[in-house]
C-alpha cells in the first residue's frame, strides 16, 4: 500500500516499484483526516508493506493551520501503525531534517536531540514518535529538500522565477542536500528488498538524502548552469552571475527553518548497504527528463 501518489516522493516510487503488487492511494481514495477511513482501508487491503510518503507539506501554512498538520502528520500516521500491526503490515514513514533545530554544526546523525522549531517540523517528529509507541517493524526515513519533476519545487521556482527576472536572490546561510524524489525512489527500491522487517535490528530512523552539502544559493547556481549546459528552452533572462546572496533575515516566512539541515548518511549505508549519489548527480538526472 503506498500513500500519496500524487506526491514527489509517492509519484517516483509508484514509478520503480512496478514489480511489486502496489495498490496506490491518492487523497481522493484516502483523506488522511479521516481516521476511520484509514483503518478500513488498510483491513480491506491487508498489505504486507505500507509505504507512506503522504504529509501536509506547506510549511509556512501549518502555521495557522496546527491543528490540520497534527491531524495528517502526526494523527494519521499513528492510525496507520496501529492498523499495519493489527494486519501484519511493516511500515515505511518519511520523515524531515525540520525535526532538528539546524544548530548543530556538522551532520546530524540519527541519535542526534531532534527540536524541531517549526508547527511542521513538531507535527512530523510527533509522526515519528506515535509509529514508534505502536512498535511495529518500521524504517522512518528522514529526508530534506526534495525536488522532483513533477509538481511544485525549489527547483520549478527557480526556473519561473530565472525566466522572469534579470536577476534573484536567494538565501545563502542555510545549508543543506538537495535530494532529488527520483534518487529516493531508486534507494527505495533497494530497501524493499533486502530489508528484513522481522529482525529487530533494522527497524528504527534512518537519514536518506542525496550526497553532499549545499547553500540554496549554490542549488540555485548549479539549477540555471545545468539548465543552460543542457541547452534548455525557453531561454533564461538570469543567469549563474545574476543569482545573488541573501540571508535568512531578509526572507520573511512564517516558519523558522533550520540553518543546518545536513544529514549524515552513513547509518543507511552501514545497515544496508545503500548511498544516494551526489546531489550535483541527482540534478543531473532529474534536469534531463524535465518538460517545461
Ligand atoms: N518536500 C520536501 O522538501 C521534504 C523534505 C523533507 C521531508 N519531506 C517528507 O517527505 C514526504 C513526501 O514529501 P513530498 O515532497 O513528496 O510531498 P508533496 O509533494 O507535498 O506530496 C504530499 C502528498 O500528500 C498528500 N496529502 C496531503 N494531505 C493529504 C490528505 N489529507 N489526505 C491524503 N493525502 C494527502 C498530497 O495529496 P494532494 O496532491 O492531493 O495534495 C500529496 O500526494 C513527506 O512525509 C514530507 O514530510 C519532504
Amino acid at each position: 500500500m503506498l500513500t500519496g501518489v500524487s506526491g514527489q516522493i509517492g509519484h517516483a516510487l509508484a514509478g520503480v516499484l512496478g514489480e511489486f503488487n502496489v495498490v496506490g492511494l491518492s487523497r481522493n481514495e484516502l483523506d488522511l483526516s479521516d481516521q476511520s477511513a484509514i483503518r478500513r482501508t488498510v483491513q480491506e487491503i491487508k498489505p504486507d508493506l505500507i509505504i507512506h510518503p503522504a504529509a501536509y507539506t506547506a510549511v509556512d501554512k501549518a502555521e495557522s493551520e496546527p491543528e490540520l498538520a497534527c491531524a495528517i502528520n502526526a494523527d494519521a500516521p499513528r492510525v496507520i501503525a496501529e492498523e499495519a500491526a493489527k494486519v501484519g503490515s511493516a511500515l515505511i514513514h518519511f520523515s524531515t531534517d525540520y525535526v532538528y533545530d539546524g544548530k548543530k554544526e556538522t551532520p546530524y546523525i540519527e541519535t542526534d536531540t531532534e527540536k524541531p522549531t517549526s508547527v511542521y517540523g513538531k507535527s512530523k517528529l510527533a509522526g515519528e514518535q506515535a509509529i514508534l509507541s505502536v512498535g511495529l517493524p518500521h524504517l522512518i526515513l528522514r529526508t530534506s529538500w526534495v525536488y522532483s519533476a513533477h509538481g511544485s519545487n525549489f527547483l520549478k521556482t527557480v526556473l519561473r522565477l530565472a525566466r522572469e527576472k534579470e536577476q534573484l536572490n536567494i538565501v545563502a546561510d542555510q545549508f543543506g542536500a538537495p535530494t532529488s524524489s527520483r534518487s529516493i525512489a531508486h534507494a527505495l527500491y533497494y530497501l524493499v528488498k533486502q530489508w528484513d522487517s522481522e529482525e529487530a535490528s533494522q527497524t528504527g530512523v534512518y537519514h536518506v538524502t542525496n550526497n553532499g552539502r549545499t547553500s540554496w544559493h549554490g542549488f540555485a547556481q548549479e539549477i540555471v548552469n545545468e539548465y543552460f549546459v543542457l541547452g534548455k528552452k525557453p531561454v533564461l533572462k538570469a543567469n549563474v552571475d545574476s543569482i545573488l546572496e541573501t540571508t535568512s533575515d531578509q526572507y520573511t516566512s512564517a516558519a523558522t527553518r533550520p540553518a543546518n539541515s545536513c544529514l549524515n548518511n552513513d547509518k543507511l549505508e552501514g545497515v544496508f548497504g545503500v548511498r544516494l549519489p551526489s546531489w550535483q548527480h541527482g540534478l543531473q538526472e532529474v534536469m534531463q527528463h524535465l518538460q517545461i
